[in-house]
């Protein structure tokens, strides 16, 4: 019978024959899938375990705390963090078109990730032979079925090292789906903000700045965001949900009164969305009131901001994300 316990205890396992001795990396995203499967993965051969978390700079106010601390503190996790905002900023810098932003930001991605893939690598120990994936049973549906592998391509001029490392894969999630692995994360004793957690895009607040994505933007847009979540949280909202971006038009100003005078500042969108799957979505009839005290807020919290307006587009024809 199905229980999260008897999962648990399956999955740790068929891991721990799967891996043996040797030693697997888990790439942490800030979402529930990679860090129930690093959890999991985690639990069946602890230390044989590095995990690595690219901070590439455009995750939500309080997210990479989440992981480089609650994560770390309820799984004992080994995690290396890279700090790579300022590598993401410069390979941003001039670039509005949102498609050029989501290349940029997976390739400069995939380079830190296998730079730390190097790294450990190279460190002592057993033979570093399985990469973790938070693969879901969708997923797996998805893309036809076969379990993989993944390589390595050494052209970052690291010296000692083969040409092309290949990882076997570690995919404890596939046969679930996502409020299983949300059940199991909790057995797990994963911190709720992680495992409770709406759908977030990879490119993260990139592309939720319409225009160019700058330090000033990020920090003004993460305060927005900040402000939006705890008043949905608070009003009980985040189930009915599916999820709120909020969004930056970095480009269009419009003029206010605030405090003495005039300012002229760029405005902040809600899109409260309600969906199944992301495949369609309808805009979230949610109370006025909660509206009005998010907006209340953000344009007395947010240096800048003088307007909020309400995305009321359903999906088809608008997707949830802007860009
Ligand atoms: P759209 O905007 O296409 O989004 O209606 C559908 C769902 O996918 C999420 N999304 C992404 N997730 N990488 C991701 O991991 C991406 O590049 C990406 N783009 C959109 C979006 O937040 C929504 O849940």
């Amino acid at each position: 019978n199905w229980t999260t316990h008897n999962v648990v205890e399956e999955q740790i396992a068929l891991i721990r024959e799967q891996v043996g001795t040797k030693r697997a990396i888990c790439g942490l995203s800030g979402g529930v899938d990679s860090a129930v499967a690093a959890a999991l993965v985690q639990k069946a051969i602890g230390s044989q375990l590095t995990c690595v978390y690219v901070d590439h700079g455009l995750m939500r106010k309080g997210e990479t705390e989440q992981v480089e601390k609650d994560f770390v503190a309820a799984t004992g996790v080994q995690l290396k963090v890279v700090d790579a905002q300022e590598r993401f900023l410069t390979a941003l810098a001039g670039v509005s078109d949102p498609e050029t932003k989501r290349k940029i930001i997976g390739r400069e991605f995939i380079r830190v990730f296998e730079q730390a893939q190097l790294e450990i690598l190279q460190e002592d120990g057993p033979e570093v032979a399985f990469l973790v994936q938070g693969t879901l049973y969708p997923d797996v549906v998805e893309s036809g079925g076969g379990t993989g592998t993944a390589n390595i391509k050494s052209h970052h001029n690291v010296g000692g090292l083969p040409d092309d490392i290949e990882f076997e894969l570690v995919e404890p999630l596939r046969k679930l789906f996502k409020d299983e692995v949300r059940m199991v994360g909790q057995e797990l004793g994963l911190p709720e903000e992680i495992v409770q957690r709406q759908p977030f895009p990879g490119p993260g607040l990139g592309i939720r700045i319409v225009g160019e994505v700058t330090k000033d933007r990020l920090d003004l847009l993460r305060e927005a965001d900040a402000i939006a979540r705890e008043e949905l949280t608070a009003a009980g909202l985040d189930r009915e949900i599916w999820q709120c971006p909020v969004v930056l038009l970095a480009d269009v100003r419009s003029v206010g009164v605030q405090g003495d005078g005039r300012t002229y500042g760029p405005p902040i969108v809600l899109r409260p969305v309600s969906s199944e799957d992301a495949m369609t979505a309808d805009w979230t009839r949610m109370p006025y009131d909660v509206l009005a005290k998010i907006s209340t807020r953000i344009t007395n919290e947010v240096p800048d901001v003088n307007r909020v307006v309400l995305d009321v587009t359903s999906k088809p024809p608008g997707t949830i994300e802007w860009e």
